[in-house]
């Protein structure tokens, strides 16, 4: 008797021609569809791929377009069933600093990708959408009600309206990534229900991509990390490689910081100002 052949699973990562996306596609393998803004960088990387027995496919796909997503939504779907979704596409100061552009790119992309995917979730699919360790400062605490409905159409002014005019970049991207946490709280309900899983994880400084040389410049957490170093992409994609198995299985709705202790000693400095200060993301706004 013939049997009808399962269709491939396919391992999707957005900001794929990136630092973590490269490592999260050699982490996966099997087939990868690497989404990303530029067809030159992603035909680099998926040449570098090649070679490592993973089966790579691209496309040029811009997060912040809604339009684009569902194109990267057809595209999954014509590949295969949906395994991983590694959300990792994002932008961050120093790099960028313009507040509303972090807040669409960062926070709504996050939650326009985990519903627009969920109709190709089935049993064992499972998102990692990467927030930061900027998502624990405790200046979005306060806005938490606000970022957590990403789709509010008042949600963009709501936020610019509390931003300061000083280090407003810094502060967004805080609330962008607090807000990317919500959002994979969110979804686990909905994902759950189709047999799929939604984690978020929260890098430290990764010095090994083009993001994390330039945070480099401007950001001593590194150096305060528990382990006294930067992390590097490969521990990144580790543990997105767990988040995704089935030893995660029971693992869902969850932030799981991979920063080297960051956080924690941040939280427990010696010195209340400099946790503070943290806290703030540069700015007088209040902390709760
Ligand atoms: N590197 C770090 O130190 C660090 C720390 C915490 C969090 N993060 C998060 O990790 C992600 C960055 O990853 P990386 O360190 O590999 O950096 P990277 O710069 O190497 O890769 C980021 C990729 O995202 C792509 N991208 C940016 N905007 C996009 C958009 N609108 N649509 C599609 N793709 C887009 C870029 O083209 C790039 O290829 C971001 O979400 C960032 O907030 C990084």
């Amino acid at each position: 008797m013939q049997t009808a052949e399962q269709p491939p699973t396919v391992n999707v990562i957005t900001g794929g021609a990136g630092g973590m996306g490269v490592a999260c596609a050699r982490a996966l393998g099997g087939t990868v569809l690497l989404a990303d803004l530029s067809a030159e960088r992603l035909a680099e990387v998926a040449g570098e791929l090649a070679g490592d027995g993973i089966t790579v496919e691209t496309t040029v796909c811009d997060v912040a377009d809604p339009a684009q997503i569902a194109a990267l939504v057809d595209r999954t779907a014509a590949l295969g069933r949906l395994g991983a979704l590694v959300h990792i596409a994002g932008v961050a100061p120093p790099g960028f600093t313009d507040p509303e552009a972090i807040i669409r790119i960062d926070l709504v992309a996050t939650a326009q990708i985990l519903e627009a995917f969920l109709p190709l979730v089935t049993t064992g699919s499972a998102a990692v959408c990467i927030a930061s360790v900027g998502g624990h400062r405790g200046v979005s605490r306060p806005v938490d009600a606000v970022l957590a409905d990403a789709f509010a159409p008042d949600l963009v002014d709501r936020l610019l309206a509390v931003l300061p005019t000083e280090d407003a970049g810094l502060a967004a991207y805080a609330f962008a990534k607090r807000g990317v946490i919500l959002q994979c709280e969110r979804y686990a309900a909905a994902w759950g229900a189709r047999g799929g899983r939604v984690n978020s994880i929260s890098p430290g400084h990764i010095d090994d991509t083009s993001m994390g040389s330039l945070i480099a410049t401007a950001s001593p957490y590194a150096a305060i990390a528990a382990l006294g170093r930067a992390g590097k992409a490969v521990e990144i994609a580790s543990v997105v490689s767990f988040l995704v198995s089935p030893g995660a299985s029971y693992v869902t709705g969850t932030d799981l910081r991979v920063d080297g202790g960051t956080v924690p000693a941040i939280l427990h400095h010696r010195d209340p100002e400099e946790r503070d200060s943290w806290h703030r993301a540069g700015t007088s706004l209040p902390i709760a």
